[in-house]
């Protein structure tokens, strides 16, 4: 949870600083945290997934910490290859390329591609360096979403020797188990899937194609919900599963991400309608709070304020003059006056880049925190408190 302290801070800094909500409030400590307790505790080489958030601030401040960066379309492409990332450090994530796609992204220099059918490699040149993308026993499918990529065993097999007569290299094998996985807790979802990677990557050796890597994925929890706070092991027991004498990649998004920024809002009325207590904000579930209201909406979002007195349930609503404009259903808030300033943290995934333009609405703008402020969310998410 932000302190009151902390969220008194920075709504004090927002009102000296006269900050236009709603913003999100970006603080750079967090990723350099983030980086470093990955690297602690699971030792892996790190391929951001810029998807989670592909703000330019955001990259530029992972460029120095992060071996890599994975793609999935040329939009964040252009703005990787406009930082100064070399074409070498980005992969292209995407195993479903459109012909025009494909061309633009080899175009810009990138040879490094996803595969898991016979379509995909037949596109690719002779020059490709591919990674073959098995479908792991947890897939993650929730129930939202459908699973799209990731293929048996057997076709990578197929696809392995197909790919060594063409001359193609094949730099690694990897899965995706997203985050919905049975025994998350427990990094099942990973050991069952790095199980399976290594059988098939000695299949392969056997039949003379030898890949260097095995690579991970993405979809480590983030810090929205207390999953590392009550789970404290758990990259450690991916790690002990991982083979000592194998190139490790992984593909943190939301991890490394989701902490970075926080939403900055207002409240316009806190009103009693019907015996039901309501909560208005500027800030908007359709405005860049996709992932805490639509793709992980279970873990809720938390609402930061400096106000004290008896907190009560009331509905947390965005201005959109609909019934599903809806932040959180079942907050409890202490009485809130208009204009009072709430810090919605951990909304720094899936985030930034999703707002859809109903009634007027417009992206939050991104404001960086001063580093005494950002050190504070760094230690709340994961300093002594976690
Ligand atoms: C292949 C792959 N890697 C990494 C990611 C990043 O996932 P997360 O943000 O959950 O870490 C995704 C997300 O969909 C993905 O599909």
């Amino acid at each position: 949870m932000l302190s009151r302290e902390l969220a008194g801070q920075v709504a004090g800094w927002a009102e000296d600083e006269r900050v236009e909500t709603p913003a999100f409030l970006f603080a750079p400590a967090t990723l350099r945290a983030g980086v470093a307790e990955l690297r602690t505790r699971l030792g892996a080489r790190i391929s951001y997934a810029t998807k989670a958030n592909a703000h330019p601030l955001v990259l530029r401040a992972l460029e120095p910490l992060v071996e890599e960066f994975n793609v999935t379309n040329p939009g964040h492409l252009d703005t990787l290859l406009g930082l100064g990332v070399a074409p070498d450090r980005i992969a292209y994530l995407n195993p479903v390329i459109a012909p025009k796609t494909l061309k633009r992204v080899l175009a810009s220099g990138v040879t490094r591609f996803v595969v898991d059918d016979a379509r995909g490699l037949d596109m690719l040149p002779e020059t490709a360096k591919i990674t073959l993308r098995l479908r792991p026993p947890d897939a993650g499918e929730s129930t939202r979403s459908v699973v799209r990529f990731g293929n048996s065993p057997d076709v990578l097999a197929d696809l392995a020797v197909r790919a060594r007569d063409r001359g193609l290299e094949i730099e690694a094998l990897s899965f995706f188990v997203g985050t919905a996985g049975a025994d998350m807790a427990q990094g099942m979802p990973y050991l069952r899937g790095i199980d399976l990677l290594m059988s098939l990557r000695e299949r392969l050796a056997e039949s003379g194609v030898t890949v260097p890597t095995i690579n991970i994925g993405g979809g480590f929890p983030g810090s929205r919900d207390r999953f590392h706070h009550d789970h404290p092991g758990f990259f450690q027991k991916i790690a002990a599963a991982l083979p000592a004498d194998v190139d490790v990649l992984c593909e943190p998004g939301r991890y490394l991400c989701q902490p970075a920024m926080a939403m900055l809002g207002r409240v316009v009325a806190d009103r009693v309608v019907a015996g039901r207590r309501l909560v208005y904000l500027d800030t908007s579930a359709y405005a860049g709070l996709f992932e805490s209201t639509f793709i992980e909406p279970e873990a809720g979002v938390e609402i930061a304020t400096a106000r004290s007195g008896d907190p009560t349930p009331a509905a947390v609503l965005g201005p959109v003059m609909d019934s599903f404009d809806v932040i959180a259903r079942d907050a409890t808030l202490p009485p809130m006056a208009e204009g009072d300033l709430v810090v919605l943290p951990n909304t720094g995934a899936y985030a930034w880049g999703y707002t859809a333009p109903v009634e007027g609405l417009s992206a939050a703008e991104l404001i960086e925190l001063p580093p005494g402020l950002s050190e504070g969310f760094a230690k709340t998410w994961f300093g002594g408190s976690l």
